[in-house]
């Protein structure tokens, strides 16, 4: 279930005995590594306890809707956009009637019609219930509305807590975790720790100076995202950039480039795949004043000295990660490349080509050729979203490869 980690479950819960097994979901759920947050309706609580499962998801659990208290907090259209997915488990057959008819007379139907995530609804009731035409016709009613982005997960048959036989009995928690995790594309980096580079760096001269570059960053937190996206618990050791903070993401606010070699020195043990996507500035002034310089008739003369090599230093590390580096070329792409996947001792190499001035720095789409030792694989002009999504898959491709 490499799929459930780092995604978002709203778990919904309506009144039937079923209820004491979605404690048991939620458990699977944080196990794989998933934020859990919970919505029980007032039958719900009749039959568990809203603090049992405040405990298991480690979130305080919703049940009002009209509490101005936790609306507070995290409303209903909040709820709504903060789930990747929506489960509802069990679901009564007042649910389903409910739902079929788009009403919001509660928190959890409210969310459902407010929500855009998909919806897995695993339902649980008698058998004679499950099998009443109404309630057969309200699920085939859900299931028009929502065509693919709602999956039903049983019921199965068998012997009921009523003591009748027959179908109605809800699923087992593991079928409902299954079900749930199916949803998602991938986990190509479930479990691991991938820590990023991004952006310019900032090399001061004086305390309202500095030299730098264009780098946007964009690359670089497209590929932190898309990494978290891939299940990995990501890290982005960020220049100053015009972007907003990424969801569920560590992000450590470097300014130098010493500050993003400290910064990712200190990740290494923990850290198992490292992209250098940063434009780390090559030259640093000797010693930056420490008062602004002020300006005379004469010219000025700054004194740079190297910046050390953030991605050679990690590669070069005793607890070295799987290391992936960029290079923005103008000419002889493919041999700079090459050149800089040895001497940097990388295990993948991304190139740009900078000189077409439509992708690459600044831009929102980019082109790569991505180098390997014995291999590599082009990528033509797309969104660095899209590029990034490639990417990630092919460094999993590659990580993977070099395991077995
Ligand atoms: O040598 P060049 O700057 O072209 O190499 C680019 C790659 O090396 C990028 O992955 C960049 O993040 C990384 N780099 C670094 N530290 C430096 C210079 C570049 O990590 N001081």
């Amino acid at each position: 279930m490499q799929q459930l980690c780092n995604r978002r479950i709203l778990l919904g819960i309506s009144g039937g005995i079923a209820a004491y097994k979605s404690a048991e979901l939620v458990r699977l759920f944080k196990r794989a590594g998933a934020d859990v947050r919970v919505i029980m309706t007032q039958g719900a609580m009749e039959f568990i306890t809203p603090l049992t499962l405040q405990a298991l998801s480690g979130n305080p659990v919703h049940h009002a809707l009209l509490d101005s208290e936790a609306e507070a907090g995290m409303g209903h259209i909040e709820l709504a956009k903060w789930a990747d997915v929506l489960v509802i488990a069990p679901a009564s057959a007042n649910l389903l009637a409910r739902l079929a008819q788009g009403m919001g007379n509660d928190l959890l139907t409210t969310v459902c019609l407010a929500t855009e995530a998909p919806l897995c609804i695993a339902p649980a009731m008698n058998q004679a219930m499950w099998r009443d035409p109404m309630t057969q016709a309200n699920l085939k009613r859900l299931q028009d509305a929502h065509g693919k982005n709602l999956t039903l997960v049983g019921p199965n048959a068998g012997e009921q807590a009523c003591g009748d036989v027959g179908p109605g009995r809800m699923v087992e928690p593991e079928q409902i975790a299954q079900a749930t995790a199916n949803l998602f594309e991938t986990g190509l980096l479930a479990g691991l720790h991938v820590v990023l580079t991004a952006g310019p760096t900032r090399e001061a001269i004086d305390p309202v100076r500095y030299i730098s570059n264009h780098s946007s960053g964009k690359m670089g937190y497209a590929l932190a995202e898309a990494a978290r996206d891939a299940g990995a618990k990501v890290m982005l050791i960020s220049g100053p950039v015009n972007l907003p903070a990424p969801d569920r993401i560590e992000l450590v606010p470097v300014n130098s480039a010493l500050d993003m070699l400290a910064a990712s020195m200190a990740t290494l043990g923990k850290c198992d795949v490292f992209i250098a996507s940063a434009a780390v500035a090559d030259y640093r002034v000797v010693q930056a004043a420490d008062h602004k310089i002020k300006k005379s008739d004469d010219d000025i003369h700054l004194s740079l000295t190297k910046n050390p090599d953030i991605v050679a230093t990690v590669a070069a590390h005793t607890e070295r990660p799987f290391t992936v580096g960029f290079a923005a070329e103008t000419q002889n792409l493919e041999q700079y490349a090459r050149n800089k996947l040895v001497q940097k001792n990388l295990d993948i190499i991304v190139a740009n080509d900078v000189s077409k001035s439509h992708i690459g720095f600044n831009s929102d789409d980019n082109a790569a050729k991505v180098f390997w030792v014995d291999g590599q694989r082009q990528f033509d002009v797309m969104s660095k979203r899209q590029l990034a999504k490639q990417l990630i898959k092919l460094i999993a491709g590659q990580i993977n490869s070099k395991n077995k």
